[in-house]
């Protein structure tokens, strides 16, 4: 066993953020307890175009059938190896609604198809897209409470090859995808109500999202596969995010799985 007491004096604190501190918390004069202004509750557009995903209704039926919960379960894996064939757009909606879907909303919370810790979800969603029917390769952002997409940048815009910026920023793990789900933390969402607690719940939170996508994407013949190791600043950078109010914390590349890994 390691003793992290011999680790350097920054590496040896990093097992805090484990734990829970709830009581602390208590005695803690929050931003939520100051009645500060709220966050809102997702990223503003920064286009004027939306463009509306597939009803979710109709969505539901045409592609989320296929197989039972408990089949999603049983086939769940990791997949790394996918074929060149596009998602639809449906498939797409779908994979969006299901990791981050709002089934409802107040003047201060949205409750969603994963659990949030407070209901904060600091978490927002982007899209590489490579190969999904009806959309142009490039960098999206997803919109829950409006279940619709921005595009952000067309791939072309990106100066040289997109491919190779995402395969770079991901550090090779971004294995062809149709698209690449990139999460990331908007920490003061958390932060409001639970201070340092927060970090852990915004670690967890990620977690709920992603093991969804992974079941979505069975049930639909698709594949995923979670992906923690990444290159933080280019991936930021890829993102157009400012590395400290927002920044990425998990992805996960989707496509048609190829054959078993
Ligand atoms: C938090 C987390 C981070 C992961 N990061 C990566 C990664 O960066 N690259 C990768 O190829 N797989 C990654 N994986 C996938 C794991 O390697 C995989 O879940 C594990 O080998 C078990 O295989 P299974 O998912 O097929 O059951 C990650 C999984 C989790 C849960």
């Amino acid at each position: 066993m390691q003793n992290i007491n011999t680790w350097p004096e920054g590496l040896k604190h990093g097992r805090w953020i484990l734990k829970s501190n709830w009581n602390e918390l208590s005695l803690f004069e929050t931003d939520r307890k100051k009645n500060t202004p709220r966050p809102p509750l997702q990223k503003a557009p920064s286009t004027d175009t939306v463009l509306a995903l597939p009803a979710i209704d109709s969505v539901r039926k045409g592609v989320g059938s296929t197989i039972s919960l408990n089949e999603a379960i049983h086939a769940r894996q990791s997949r790394r190896k996918f074929s060149d064939e596009a998602l639809s757009l449906d498939e797409l909606a779908y994979l969006l609604w299901a990791t981050q879907g709002v089934r409802k909303k107040t003047d201060k919370i949205t409750l969603r198809t994963v659990p949030s810790g407070g209901a904060r979800h600091p978490l927002e969603s982007y899209l590489f897209v490579q190969r999904v029917e009806g959309l142009k390769p490039g960098l999206y952002h997803y919109l829950p409470l409006d279940h619709g997409l921005e595009l952000l940048k067309p791939a072309e815009d990106f100066g040289e090859e997109s491919d190779k910026l995402l395969d770079e920023a991901l550090l090779a793990h971004n294995f062809g995808a149709a698209a690449s789900f990139i999460w990331t933390a908007i920490p003061y969402r958390s932060e409001r109500a639970y201070a340092f607690e927060a970090y852990r719940l915004i670690l967890l939170d990620a977690g709920h999202l992603c093991q969804n996508l992974y079941l979505a994407c069975e049930a639909i013949g698709a594949g995923t596969c979670a992906v923690g190791a990444f290159d933080q600043e280019k991936s930021d950078r890829l993102l157009g995010v400012d590395g400290q109010d927002e920044f990425v914390v998990y992805a996960a590349p989707v496509g048609k799985p190829k054959s078993e890994v």
